[in-house]
Order: structure tokens, then sequence, then C-alpha cells
């Protein structure tokens, strides 16, 4: 990056936030590391006099997912007077936001999440995922086999999108004649929310969706089955430690969490395997290295461009900025995990690379719970395709694929293919 130096970090992420870089996000990230690892955002927070922080290295963001004693997800934990998650959320009206986005697992801090991190887990098991493959299989096969004839496809619509909200409402117990009903309220949301702000539409669908799962978990109730939701219920009615708005909030988080992620790992990853062709015949001569190279996609281009925002709960320092108690600072995952002190090569994508680590699912307490599943699911999704459709290719020249931007994950609005 030649001009990198003559880029202030303010630029630098004015840059990243206005999308300016869509496709290329990391162009932005190495001008913010140039700058520093640590690297003070140009806005304010809310009326406070806390500054916002970006950190781009492995070492910094590592620090700040991990280090409990100094960070926190939850402003309230430093001042149960704080405004900052409603400056953030933009809510606090009675649609049932609020609680959906602010008082789900991956915003609360101990020990309240422990204990429901716990109780999930209890449900979330390794081996509950791996029970989860032949359905998984079978869905992704129902997908290919409605548009094999046709030659051609929208990979994100009628593949990537609708493979992991088919898998979670499947696993949640949602009825089939239902997915459709999750997956526009699971779009919708996620489409709808930026920070600072919650659009009436969006309040909508998420009072719908709210509305939908405790009417299904009422349903559960009267009549258990082997799914998730009755699960959760039976660990709250042998512990009674996991009341109703908690279980309906994480059911709610885990369909909005494992979605637009896990779709645009499947959707983002054929593009880049497709771009590196010679790693995609490695791929179909040899599937067994198809887990790793889901790990490296991961690593080269996860889903999420930040991990949710922390909150310094004291005065410390952090690679020589002053970080004051009440700060907010984002852990740039897809920087760190470009981080050249950690990978070799770091910007080349390598199938068959060794990965010790990467953040591309987080770290420490708030580690994604469905990082199992959606390895899984990643798996499955690339085997299936290109056993199936080994003559995959774009139908559209490849400057004219189409990205959507938001701070907190980007990914492809349409991939057109042929095979
Ligand atoms: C947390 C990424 C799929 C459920 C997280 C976090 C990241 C992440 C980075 C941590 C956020 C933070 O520390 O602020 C991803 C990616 C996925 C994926 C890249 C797909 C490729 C899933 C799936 C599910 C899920 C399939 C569920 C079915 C969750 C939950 C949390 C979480 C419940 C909060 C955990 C906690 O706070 O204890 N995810 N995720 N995720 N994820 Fe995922």
């Amino acid at each position: 990056m030649n001009d990198s130096n003559h880029v202030t970090p303010e630029q630098a992420i004015v840059g990243l936030l206005s999308g300016k870089s869509r496709e290329n996000p990391f162009v932005v990230f190495e001008q913010i590391r140039q700058t520093g690892s640590v690297v003070q955002l140009p806005f304010p927070m809310g009326e406070t006099n806390n500054k916002a922080w970006v950190v781009t290295h492995m070492e910094e963001a590592l620090k700040v997912l991990k280090d409990q004693e100094h960070f926190c997800v939850d402003p309230t934990s430093i001042d149960k007077n704080s405004t900052i998650k409603q400056s953030l959320t933009g809510s606090s009206d009675s649609t049932g936001s609020d609680m959906f986005l602010t008082n789900s697992l991956n915003a609360i801090d101990q020990p309240d999440h422990r204990r429901l991190r716990t109780l999930v887990s209890k449900a979330f098991t390794p081996r509950y995922m791996e029970g989860l493959r032949p359905r998984i299989q079978e869905l992704a096969d129902e997908l290919l086999d409605q548009v094999q004839d046709q030659g051609e496809m929208d990979l994100v619509k009628n593949y990537a999108n609708l493979l992991p909200i088919n898998v979670i409402s499947d696993m949640i117990g949602v009825p089939k004649s239902d997915h459709s009903l999750i997956h526009k309220w699971s779009e919708g949301i996620a489409n709808g929310l930026g920070v600072g702000t919650v659009d009436p539409k969006t309040a909508e669908n998420l009072k719908d969706f709210g509305d939908y799962i405790k009417q299904l978990t009422a349903d559960k109730r009267k009549q258990p089955s082997d799914d998730l939701i009755s699960q959760l219920i039976s660990i709250e009615e042998q512990g009674d430690r996991l009341d109703e708005e908690e279980l309906i909030s994480l059911v709610q988080l885990m369909i909005f969490a494992g979605h637009e992620t896990t779709s645009t790992l499947i959707s983002t990853g054929t593009l880049l395997l497709l771009d590196h062709p010679e790693q995609l015949e490695m791929l179909k001569a040899d599937p067994n290295l198809i887990p790793g190279a889901v790990e490296e996609l991961l690593r080269y281009h996860g889903p999420s461009t930040t991990a949710g925002p922390r909150y310094a709960l004291k005065d410390l320092e952090l690679k020589g900025q002053q970080i004051k108690k009440g700060d907010m600072i984002f852990p740039l995952l897809k920087a760190a995990n470009r981080d050249e002190q950690q990978f070799e090569r770091a910007e080349e994508l390598d199938v068959t690379r060794t990965i010790k680590r990467h953040l591309a699912f987080g770290q420490g307490v708030h580690m994604c719970l469905g990082a199992p599943l959606a390895r899984v699911e990643g798996t499955i999704a690339f085997a299936t395709l290109f056993k199936r459709m080994p003559n995959l290719q774009l139908s559209i020249p490849r400057e004219d694929v189409s990205w959507k931007f938001k701070l907190a994950a980007q990914s492809l609005s349409s991939l057109p293919v042929k095979f």
C-alpha cells in the first residue's frame, strides 16, 4: 500500500464505514493497521465523553475479547444508569426489540452470561451437532435438486441463504411450512438494523418474530419433541433457571446469529474458490481437504468484520493508547485474521494451511456458540455443491459481482452461477 502512510486513522475509518471499499475492506484495514494497532474512531459515544476505538492485531484483539477484568459487553456493568445501549440500538420502546438486542446472551456479562451459556451448552453439544449431519446433507441436496436441471442459479438466493435458515429452523423445531416466514424475518432484521437505528419495519419484524417464537415455545411445552426448543424447555423445567424471556431471546439470537453469517461463509467462500481455481481443483480431487479449507476461508474472509463492541471496565493502557473506563472498543476480526505476525503469507488464500487459531468466531467467553454447527454446514455445503456441480462457474463478469456492506458484516447481494 504505497500511499497508506498519508491516510489518517480518521480517513481510513471513515472509508471503512462509508463502504467505499465494498469488496476489499482489507485495503482499509491495512491503512488503519499502518497507523497503529489500537486506533481511535472519529465519532463520539452518545452524550458521554468516552471514546470509541478499533483494534486491528491479533494480540490486542485477544486481550479485548478474553480479559474479563478489563472489558465487558454490557455498559451497564460499568454504570447501572448507562444510556449507551439505548444510543447504540436506538431503542427503548415497547416493540420487544430492546429485549432482543440488548438482553441476549451476546450482550450480557457475568454471572448471568455464565449461567445462561452453561444451560444452552447442555443442549448445544458437539454430539448433537454431529447428529445433525445427515439432515444437513438432505437439506443441501434438496436445494440443489430444485435447480439442478436449470443449469444456472443465484447461489446466494437458491443455496447459501436457504441452507442455514432451513437448518436452524429445523433444529429449533419450526415446521417446514414456516421456514420461509423465519427467513423473511431474519433477513428483514439483518438488513434493517444499524448502529443507532431500528426503523419501524424492522421493529415490526422483531415483534412478529418474537410473537411467533413465543407461540412455538408454548406449543412445544404442550407437545415436546426432539428439537432444541423442547430441550431448552426441559432444561428450564429441571433447574428452573432459564426463564421464559431468556429462552425466547436465546432462540431468536440463534436464528439471527446463525443465518446471515453461515450464508456469507457459503457464498463468499464459493466466490473465493472460483477466484482460486487451482485450490478449488485440490478440493474436488480430495474432499478430505474441505474442513481445513473452511477454516482458511473463515480466516481469510470471514463473515464478521468485527465482534460486538466491548467496554473498558477500568482505565488501562493498550499498545500505548490510554483507554478510559467506559470507552468502547471494536475488535476487528477480519483485520486480526490477516495479521502478518500470526500468519505467514497472511494475504494469501491457502486451503492447505495449518491454522492454530483464527478469530472468525471470536474468542473468550462469548466465542460463537454455533461454531461447530457452522463448520459442519460449511463443509457439507461446499462438498455437495462441488460434487454435484463440478463445472460451476460465474455467469456474470467477475467485476459485476455486487456486495452489501455494513460495519459488522459484509456479504454478497447475489452470485449468479452456471453449472
Ligand atoms: C457469537 C461469528 C454461526 C450463534 C458469535 C461471535 C462471532 C460469531 C464472531 C462472537 C461475537 C462477540 O464476541 O461479540 C459467527 C460466524 C458464523 C456463526 C462467522 C458462521 C460462519 C453461528 C450459528 C449460530 C451462532 C450457526 C447458532 C445456531 C451464536 C451465538 C453467539 C455467537 C448464540 C453468542 C455467544 C455468547 O455471547 O456467548 N458468532 N457465528 N453463530 N454466535 Fe455465531
